[in-house]
C-alpha cells in the first residue's frame, strides 16, 4: 500500500505503459452482495481490491444479521465473502460515502419484515432520497426521510403491491431499487425510466433464476420471487479502467492494456466517446459472468483528439466519468460540450462545480451550464485541486495531470480515492514506470 501524505503532488508522465487488473466493479460487487443476502446464501464472492463503497454495503448486511466472512490472498488484495443468511434484524445501519448502498437496500428492505434505518457520511446525508421514499411507498411499504434525505428508514411488509414505476430520474440506484422491492411484491412490476440506465439489477438478478427483463427504457419483474444463491467472481471495474483510456487518449507516448474487465454495453459510453474523438482504444470481450460480458481493453495514445459534444441521451451513460471526459474535452482541438448532466450537481459532490473549478484551475477555458459545461483548451497551469472528498474528481485531476493537461497538481485529499478504487495510486505509479 503506498504511503499517502495528507496532499498529494502528481506530474506529467514521460510515457505510460503497462498491464492493469482493475478493483471489482464496485455496481455489481453491491448486487452481488445485495441478491445473496435475500438469497440466503451460501455464496462465495470474489472480488479484487474491493472499495469503501462495497464495504460500506457488507457492513450493512452484517447489521441486518447476514453473515458474510471476508478473506484476503497474500497479495492483500484479492478478497473472498462467503455470504449465508437473510437479513433478520432491526438495526441503525452506515452506508458511508455510498448513495447505491442506501438506495438498493432501500428497495431490499421494502419487503422484509424488518425496520432499518439507513445512514451515511455528510456527503450522503445531503443527498436526495425523497425519491426512494416515494417509490417504496406507492409499494405500500412505510419510508420516512430526513427532510428529503437521509437517515431514512424502512418498515418493510409482505407482499407489496406491484405497481408501474415512472421514474423522474435516468437513475440506475432507482431501477435497481424498484427492481429489489418487486421481489417482494404480488405481481409483476414495471420500473419505466426516463433515459437508458446501467443494467446490473437485472443481469443479476436474471442469473439468479429470478423472471426480470429489460426492453428498452422498461424493466419488468416478475414478484414475488426468492433469487438463488450466485456465487462468482465479480469482474474488473470499467469505471476503473476509465482514467486509463483518459491517460492514454491524450498522452503521445502511451500504450495501456486493462485486463478482466466488465464490457457491460450500458457502461461502456466512454469508449464510444473516446473513439469519436480520435482515440485508438480495442477491446475483446473473453467470457460472460453472472449475464455480464468480460474482457479486456488496450488504449494506446499519440492520436489528436477532437471537440465532441455529449448530448442529454447519451449522459446517463457516462455519469461517473464525466469529469474524466472534461479532462478529455480540455486536451481535444475546439469547444466540448456537455449537457443533461443535471444530476451530477446531487453526486458525492456538485461534480458539475467541482469540475468546472478543476478544469478553471488547470488553465482550461469552460461555462459552467445548469446541466453540464462548455469547454476548450488553454495553457496548461499547475494547480491545487480541491477535491470536496470526492473520489472521480480526484482521479479525473490527478489524470489531467498524469497526461499532461495540466502542468502539475497538488490534491486535498488523495485518499478519498479508496472509495472505488484503493490501488489507484499504486497503478498511477506502475504505469508512469515509478512504482518501488
Ligand atoms: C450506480 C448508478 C449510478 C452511478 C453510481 C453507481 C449503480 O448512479 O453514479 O456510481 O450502481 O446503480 P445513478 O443512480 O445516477 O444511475
Amino acid at each position: 500500500m503506498t504511503y499517502l501524505a495528507p496532499t498529494a503532488m502528481v506530474g506529467p508522465a514521460t510515457r505510460l505503459r503497462g498491464s492493469l487488473e482493475l478493483p471489482a466493479d464496485k455496481s455489481i460487487g453491491h448486487r452481488a452482495l445485495i441478491v445473496n443476502a435475500l438469497a440466503g446464501g451460501p455464496a462465495m464472492l470474489e472480488m479484487r481490491s474491493p472499495g469503501e463503497d462495497v464495504l460500506s454495503t457488507i457492513a450493512c448486511l452484517r447489521a441486518i444479521g447476514v453473515a458474510v466472512e471476508a478473506e484476503t490472498g497474500p497479495d492483500g488484495r484479492h478478497a473472498r465473502f462467503s455470504v449465508s443468511g437473510r437479513p433478520d434484524r432491526n438495526a441503525v445501519v452506515d452506508c458511508g460515502n455510498s448513495g447505491t448502498t442506501m438506495r438498493l437496500l432501500a428497495g431490499a428492505l421494502a419487503g422484509l419484515p424488518l425496520e432499518v434505518t439507513l445512514d451515511g457520511d455528510a456527503s450522503l446525508r445531503r443527498r436526495p432520497m425523497e425519491r426512494v421514499a416515494t417509490l417504496l411507498r406507492a409499494t405500500g411499504a412505510v419510508v420516512t426521510t430526513t427532510d428529503g434525505r437521509a437517515p431514512i428508514t424502512v418498515r418493510g411488509r409482505q407482499p407489496l403491491a406491484a405497481v408501474e414505476h415512472r421514474l423522474p430520474v435516468a437513475s440506475a440506484q432507482l431501477v435497481g431499487c424498484a427492481a429489489l422491492a418487486g421481489l417482494a411484491a404480488d405481481g409483476t412490476t414495471r420500473v419505466v425510466a426516463p433515459g437508458e440506465t446501467r443494467d446490473h439489477t437485472e443481469r443479476m438478478l436474471a442469473a439468479a433464476g429470478v423472471g426480470v427483463r429489460r426492453e428498452g427504457l422498461v424493466t419488468t419483474l416478475d414478484g414475488p420471487a426468492r433469487p438463488r444463491p450466485l456465487s462468482l467472481r465479480v469482474p474488473g471495474d470499467v469505471s476503473a479502467a476509465a482514467p486509463w483510456l483518459v491517460a492514454a487518449a491524450i498522452h503521445p507516448h502511451a500504450d495501456l492494456a486493462l485486463v478482466g474487465v466488465g464490457l457491460n454495453p450500458t457502461r461502456t459510453a466512454l469508449i464510444g466517446l473516446l473513439r469519436r474523438m480520435g482515440a485508438d482504444i480495442e477491446i475483446v470481450v473473453r467470457s460472460t459472468i453472472a449475464g455480464e460480458p468480460v474482457g479486456d481493453i488496450r488504449a494506446r495514445g499519440g492520436t489528436r483528439l477532437h471537440a465532441v459534444e455529449v448530448p442529454a441521451d447519451e449522459a446517463p451513460g457516462l455519469i461517473d466519468e464525466l469529469p474524466l471526459v472534461a479532462v478529455a474535452m480540455a486536451a481535444a482541438d475546439g469547444t466540448s460540450e456537455v449537457r443533461g448532466a443535471g444530476e451530477l450537481r446531487v453526486k458525492e459532490s456538485d461534480r458539475v462545480a467541482t469540475t468546472v473549478a478543476g478544469l478553471r484551475a488547470i488553465g482550461a477555458s469552460v461555462d459552467e451550464l445548469p446541466d453540464g459545461w462548455r469547454v476548450s483548451p488553454g495553457a496548461p497551469r499547475a494547480a491545487r485541486i480541491s477535491t470536496e472528498g470526492d473520489h472521480r474528481i480526484a482521479i479525473a485531476f490527478a489524470i489531467a495531470a498524469l497526461a499532461g493537461v495540466a502542468q502539475g497538481i497538488e490534491l486535498d485529499d488523495p485518499a478519498c480515492v479508496s472509495i472505488s478504487y484503493r490501488d489507484f495510486w499504486d497503478d498511477l505509479a506502475l504505469v508512469q514506470g515509478t512504482a518501488a
